[in-house]
């Protein structure tokens, strides 16, 4: 497994299991050469030039935006996520059980939401909205 993402990112995403680390800002990602799956969560040009990247048979998956662009021999996916309670439940059991790793970037109250997500506010990681006290 091939992950990707800034400098800073190396040690998060290798310690997360990837095999390897490709920097996006110092590398290219066309060096990577073919590949059975491409998951973007980026979009844009990085969408686009990652579709060279699938080998013939395998399949771009993209959750940023309606798929631009098509892999030669291949498919590309726009998945978009519907959350349902048994979902939930079960991605909560993964985290209780350690095969899901959040990057938690902070924990706010909840009266603190809206500041939170406000325009032009970056936070690296998941922002936590704390509802009750307990
Ligand atoms: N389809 C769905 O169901 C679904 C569900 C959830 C989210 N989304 C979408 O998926 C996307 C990602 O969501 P998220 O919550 O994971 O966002 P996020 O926490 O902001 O994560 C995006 C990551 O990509 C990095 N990144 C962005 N541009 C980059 C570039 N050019 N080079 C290297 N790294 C880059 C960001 O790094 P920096 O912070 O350093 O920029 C950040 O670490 C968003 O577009 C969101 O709207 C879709």
């Amino acid at each position: 497994m091939i992950g990707t993402g800034r400098a800073d990112d190396r040690d998060t995403v290798l310690g997360l299991g990837a095999d390897t680390f490709v920097d996006l800002q110092a590398e290219r990602l066309e060096e990577i050469g073919h590949v059975d799956v491409v998951l973007d969560v980026i979009g844009g040009e990085i969408l686009d030039r990652s579709a060279a990247l699938v080998r013939p048979g395998g399949t771009l998956v993209t959750i940023a935006q309606p798929v631009t662009v098509q892999p030669a021999n291949g498919r590309a996916v726009f998945f978009v996520v519907e959350p349902d309670r048994a979902r939930l439940a079960d991605l909560a059991r993964r985290l209780r059980d350690g095969r899901l790793t959040p990057i938690v970037g902070s924990v706010r109250p909840l009266a603190e939401a809206a500041a939170a997500f406000a325009p032009g506010k970056r936070t690296p990681g998941k922002t936590i909205i704390r509802v009750t006290e307990d």
